[in-house]
């Protein structure tokens, strides 16, 4: 924890919080419900992407979004089309377009010195970045729980490659007992050999999803078309629990599962021992893009002994689940862990990215965890708005209370239903449930955007739901109506 006092003697003069106050009505502006006047994607977007196809890969786009018109939950198109926005932007929009809060601090004067000026923060910070992110990141309602140290980078994959290298880092200065590099290492460490660049490895889990970049791929997997054609890492692969619904009818088999996938997780920590020791363990705190899979409390809980035991970290990947995304600011909060996991990784509804972790993960040496803008102070500033509205607006509250109502109703329709939906699942705003197959899954989606609602899919054949933190039971009404009317379709066809 850094000294306040010394922190804000620093500073010029007193600097006041400032509180962007919101109503607590949808926004002014939003419309009363979505609609479509075109096909989607409509003729607009379609010459676009024409066109944007001589300088890019365009299959994963959609449509062309018109960001100026687009309000609160709803997502405008070039066409004239309104969407009900369930997805949010891959789930990284916290308090949806154009909220006032975040407007309001882009717009204030010393915040666009701040903006027009990107930093290397790992060289030169500005005299406000301690205290920022003492007021933001680092405040004790938003850092998880025993976590009082933070590295701040650019992307979701970053953070999660950053957080690697940090238990690496850990691990061989464990293992050199604080004697200083040899000779040796210095030298073989160019050339990619051992002892310099040792046979360590990261245990992951089927179906989880890391990121993009060279180790957070290695650690992903979830479809091969992300993997296929790069060289990646030979490190232990885990099975992640992959559990009946609903699930207090299925508790039995549910609690075998989570003992058959930390069984493996055990023998493949002693597997590697000799070739490529296990020096970290990642697992996503809800394995999101793999399908929205949950594993019970006492399955992290149990993940976490066997980390402690072997003393390497558990790096929790909450890029998808944090910042108030379930209910509460991380997923992790629901499984009374008995200490705090060693690292968690953030990006997404948090808007700037990176890694908290405990004391002992931080580098003794300045340069071994670094690159050139180690962040970006323009999304601290963003995070700073989202986390006074989430505070004013008591908007993990709201999020409880609202998924309540969201999954209870979905509930309901599986029961009506049940030839077509099922597994419905959730934690707060992490919402899913599955259709009888990927085709049925595609058509869904399909009919849904047609009806202007926006939502994402996960896995193979689910549907998953990210709304932001200000969707409402008005909202979630317009979505469950819509989906009434797609469910007694697919029934009649
Ligand atoms: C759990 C998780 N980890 C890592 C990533 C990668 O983040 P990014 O795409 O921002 O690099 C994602 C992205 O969806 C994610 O959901």
């Amino acid at each position: 924890m850094l000294s306040k006092s010394v922190l804000y003697s620093l500073r010029k003069g007193p600097q006041p919080r400032q509180l962007h106050h919101v109503a607590k009505a949808p926004l002014p502006g939003e419309p009363t419900k979505p609609y479509t006047l075109t096909e989607i994607p409509g003729p607009r977007s379609e010459a676009l992407l024409n066109e944007f196809s001589k300088i890019q890969q365009v299959g994963s786009i959609q449509y062309f979004a018109d960001y100026q018109r687009s309000v609160g939950n709803y997502l405008a198109d070039i066409d004239g089309n309104v969407f009900l926005d369930m997805f949010m932007q891959i789930s990284t929009l916290p308090l949806g377009y154009n909220h006032r809060s975040i407007l309001g601090a882009l717009s204030c004067a010393g915040n666009q010195r701040i903006m027009a000026n990107r930093p290397a923060l790992g060289l030169f910070p500005g005299l406000e970045w301690p205290c920022k992110l003492q007021d933001t990141l680092l405040q004790p309602c938003v850092a998880p729980k025993g976590l009082t140290c933070v590295f701040t980078t650019t992307c979701g994959a970053c953070s999660n490659e950053h957080a690697i290298q940090a238990a690496f880092i850990k691990y061989a200065e464990r293992r050199r007992r604080g004697e200083n590099f040899t000779k040796e290492e210095k030298k073989s460490a160019l050339f990619n050999k051992p002892p310099g660049c040792p046979e360590l490895s990261i245990l992951s889990f089927e179906g989880g999803y890391h990121g993009r970049t060279f180790a957070a791929l290695a650690l992903s997997h979830y479809k091969y078309i992300t993997k296929i054609d790069i060289p990646s890492l030979p490190w232990p692969i885990a099975p992640f629990p992959q559990y009946s619904y609903p699930l207090d009818e299925c508790e039995k088999e549910n609690k075998e599962e989570d003992a058959r996938c930390l069984g493996k997780v055990e023998e493949l920590i002693e597997q590697y021992e000799k070739s490529a020791p296990v020096a970290g363990i990642i697992v996503e705190a809800i394995q999101c893009e793999g399908g929205d899979r949950h594993a019970s409390p006492e399955f992290f809980q149990c993940l976490q002994g066997i980390a402690k035991k072997k003393c390497i970290p558990l790096i929790m990947d909450e890029l998808q689940t944090g910042g108030g995304a379930t209910g509460r600011m991380w997923a992790h909060d629901y499984f009374e862990l008995n200490t705090p996991p060693d690292i968690v990784t953030y990006s997404k509804k948090m808007q700037a990215s990176g890694f908290y972790h405990s004391s002992e993960y931080m580098p003794t040496l300045p340069y071994r965890i670094f690159n050139t803008w180690m962040g970006d102070p323009s999304k601290i500033l963003i995070l700073e708005a989202v986390l006074q509205t989430i505070e004013t607006e008591d908007l993990l509250t709201h999020v409880c209370h609202v998924s309540n109502y969201l999954l209870c109703k979905l509930n309901t329709l599986q029961q009506e239903f049940p030839q077509i939906i099922n597994s419905v699942r959730g934690r707060g705003f992490i919402i899913a449930f599955d259709l009888a197959c990927k085709e049925m899954k595609d058509k869904m989606f399909h009919q849904l955007r047609c009806r202007g609602i926006q939502v994402g899919d996960c896995g193979i054949k689910s549907i998953r739901l990210r709304p932001c933190l200000i969707f409402g039971e008005y909202h979630a009404d317009i979505f469950l109506e819509n989906l009434r009317c797609c469910l007694q379709e697919f029934s009649q066809s």
